[in-house]
């Protein structure tokens, strides 16, 4: 098992071009584009880190520096306690699964997996290991070894994929959304298979996905990035009950929380939409005149027949996996002299039994212990 270890990494990419035109007239100093700012990260040993973020948030450019396939300009990568940062990423031994599978396609599945023993004539290997690597990758895969990767189907690519970077036996096991390629079904089904091989081998992993619901099945903890930063790092628990900032508590969490900004006044605070009191918890904190953002959760909200806020149903869309349907609902405009124009959309996520109609007229009640407060300008959780 390995612990990995990454300590202030930096990476801007520089601007390539044939100098016909020059971007830096057009963009100055930030013609670079900063891919990676400062991060700090441990993955665990034998821990499986779930790596979460929009796209281009820097993801894949951190996994292809643990690798090594590329330096960072600045910061370094430890495994368990060695400066790895200018180690050649052959020896590194790192099993990497893309979502292109990146087979070579003139080779047959099992040549794929025998290659780097014949490359460094370890060939009487190559029997007892291939042996292994069928067992642990279960059922059926004796069947694809003898094919060509133009006859697998993407989910067998995929399983051969695995299985090469398996075979190899190594530290540490970086995926990048290797289950896009999938559909639906098989994406569930090859996820449990990944689960367990993670669970049985604790090889020391990092799986990146745009699918919070994979990341949360298979990673210990997750590690929410942001444009090239590290904006949170713990379980998911952690994370959706206490995001650190707006972005965290906006980005975790399906459908997403709801915001509303507000002002601190005289006895609470003021929103476009509505009224809160101080919460005795947060008081303490608030300095009159204050931004702040409240957040809460569409399952955070109860529709009734009676409640503090009015609101009117514009659309449902039912939930059908998850027995629920989650509405929007319009909260009215106030007037002008109240603050308006308000008129906010809040999702609401409702159980399915719950009968509702567009333009029915609802009431909405925030469960007080599940409001989330963020200083609007920094963005930051404020309690
Ligand atoms: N070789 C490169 N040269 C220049 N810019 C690059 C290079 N590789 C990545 N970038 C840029 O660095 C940023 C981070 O890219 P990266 O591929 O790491 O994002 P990502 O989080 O993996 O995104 P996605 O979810 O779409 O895969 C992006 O703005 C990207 O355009
Ligand atoms: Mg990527």
């Amino acid at each position: 098992m390995t612990q990995v270890r990454l300590e202030n990494v930096t990476k801007i990419f520089p601007i390539e071009g044939r100098g016909l035109v020059s971007i830096r007239e057009f963009l100055g100093d930030k013609a670079g584009i900063k891919a990676l700012d400062r991060v700090n990260l441990l993955i665990r040993h034998g821990e499986t880190m779930g790596l979460i973020g929009p796209t281009a948030c820097g993801k894949t450019t951190l996994l292809r520096v643990i690798a090594g396939l590329i330096a960072p300009d600045e910061g370094a990568v430890y495994f368990d306690g060695q400066d790895v940062t200018r180690m050649p990423p052959r020896e590194r031994n790192i099993g990497m699964v893309f979502q292109s599978y990146a087979l070579y396609p003139h080779l047959t599945s099992l040549e794929n997996l025998a290659f780097p023993f014949v490359v460094q004539q370890r060939g009487e290997e190559i029997p007892e290991r291939v042996r292994v690597t069928s067992q642990i990758m279960g059922l059926g895969f004796d069947k694809l070894l003898g094919r060509l990767p133009r006859t697998l189907s993407v989910g067998e690519k995929q399983r051969v994929a695995v299985g090469r970077c398996i075979i190899r036996e190594p530290r540490v096991f970086l995926f990048d959304e290797p289950l896009s390629n999938l559909d639906a079904k098989l994406r569930v089904q090859t996820r449990v298979e990944i689960k367990k091989l993670l669970r049985r081998f604790r090889i020391t992993s990092i799986y990146t996905t745009h699918d919070q619901t994979e990341a949360i099945a298979l990673a210990e903890r997750l590690a929410v990035m942001n444009e090239g930063r590290i904006e949170q790092v713990g379980t998911h628990a952690e994370i959706y009950n206490w995001p650190v900032n707006v972005f965290v508590a906006g980005f975790v969490g399906t459908p997403a929380m709801n915001f509303f900004q507000g002002r601190v006044e005289d006895g609470g605070l003021r929103f476009a939409d509505f009224s809160l009191p101080f919460l005795p918890r947060l008081k303490s904190r608030l300095r009159p005149g204050q931004e702040v953002i409240l957040g809460i959760r569409p399952e955070h909200i109860a529709i009734g027949a009676e409640g503090p806020l009015r609101a009117r149903v514009e659309e449902i869309q039912p939930w059908v996996t998850e027995r629920a349907q989650i509405i929007h609902a319009r909260l009215p405009p106030v007037p002008p002299n109240f603050g308006g124009p308000g008129g906010n959309i809040c999702v609401v996520r409702t159980g399915a039994e719950v009968t509702l109609r567009p333009g029915d007229s609802v009431w909405l009640r925030f469960d007080e212990e599940r409001l989330h407060f963020f200083d609007a300008q920094t963005g930051k959780r404020l309690r």
